[in-house]
């Protein structure tokens, strides 16, 4: 009878046990690049006991992914990934409000960020986006390295570019917003249409086109150009820079779910995200966007901003769902439908 008792608690205990592991876990699309997705998750693990189930996703991939399942939402968390899908998920109430108490760290485009999607979604880093080259190619080909916008078009680049595309990669839409605040809608369109005959490949993810000039694999790429630095340390012949007539920078983001299942594990990566500590495992993960939280250390790999030309991105305009949408059809329609 003592031991059916016993071993009566000790399967209630284990059952406890078993329920505790599974409340212990959350959730998480990350569309920042899966070196860092991973640290994340093992270092999450190790300090806090708690499980990260990580999906990876690019940020247009991960946005309809969550528009696909609004009814019965499997995420609980949206890490990384450019801020624009981010302000469309908010607007489209697909995330939820949010205050964190560590908002008054953040730099100031991060803050904004908060802000004009009610609250929603946070800047977690910010980067600029430029053009990515193997020097060794480019050596090779006798080209130039491209300086602005307009010598990307150049004949001598035929072929030789790779850039995202923009319905799955928010690189790529970060590009085209970025022509149109520089250009004027119709200039960058009549651009896009040059710059497609010199494009060798639309690549799915925003990091496949720094991934492959590293590699050889094309001469020059459309990237944001804290991704160089990483193929740079793994010993690809890599390097990037920003064209000089001016281009954009994402504000990477971050958001919780609406009507997230595991909610308190929610707030609780979400607040250990924004800390100084958890943003410093980007460098070691070899990403080099800046840091939001004001504390947390700038590695020496990241872009210097001040030596950049930036236009002033719009991004509530820019991540507006009917604007965000309709620029992407009419890329499809205008653009990517031409032959090469
Ligand atoms: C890389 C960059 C991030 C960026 C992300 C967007 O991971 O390092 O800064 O947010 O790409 O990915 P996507 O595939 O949506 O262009």
């Amino acid at each position: 009878m003592k031991k059916q008792i016993i071993a009566a608690s000790l399967i209630a205990a284990l059952g406890l046990a078993h329920t505790a592991a599974q409340a212990q876990s959350v959730n998480v699309i990350c569309s920042a690049q899966a070196e860092w997705c991973s640290l994340i998750a093992t270092v999450y693990a190790k300090t806090t006991g708690v499980k990260i189930n990580m999906s990876l996703k690019g940020s247009g991939e991960a946005f309809a992914q969550l528009n696909a399942e609004k009814e019965n939402p499997k995420t609980d968390v949206w890490f990384g990934g450019t801020g624009d899908p981010h302000l469309q998920a908010a607007e489209q109430n697909l995330t939820l409000e949010y205050k964190s108490s560590t908002l008054p760290q953040l730099q100031t485009w991060a803050q904004e960020q908060a802000k004009q999607s009610g609250y929603k979604t946070v800047g977690i880093y910010s980067g600029p986006l430029g053009f990515g080259y193997n020097t060794e190619l480019l050596k090779k080909k006798n080209m130039p390295v491209p300086q602005t916008w307009e010598d990307l078009t150049k004949p001598i680049y035929k072929g030789e570019i790779q850039v995202a595309n923009p319905a799955s990669s928010g690189t790529a839409y970060t590009m085209i917003a970025t022509l149109v605040q520089l250009m004027g809608e119709d200039k960058a369109f009549e651009y896009m249409k040059r710059l497609h005959k010199n494009i060798s490949q639309y690549t799915r993810s925003g990091t496949g086109p720094i991934k492959a000039a590293a590699r050889g694999e094309t001469t020059v790429s459309i990237s944001f150009v804290h991704d160089a630095p990483g193929e740079a340390i793994q010993g690809f012949p890599v390097l990037a820079i920003t064209p000089k007539d001016g281009t954009g920078a994402e504000i990477g983001s971050m958001s919780i779910v609406k009507g997230a299942k595991n909610l308190a594990a929610a707030k609780k990566f979400y607040e250990w995200a924004l800390t100084p500590a958890a943003q410093e495992l980007g460098a070691a993960a070899k990403q080099f966007q800046v840091p939001s939280n004001k504390a947390a250390k700038v590695d020496s790999h990241v872009p210097d901003f001040k030596k950049i030309k930036f236009i002033q991105y719009d991004y509530a305009k820019y991540g507006a769902s009917n604007e965000r949408r309709r620029l992407i059809a009419k890329w499809e329609k205008e653009v990517n439908a031409l032959p090469r």
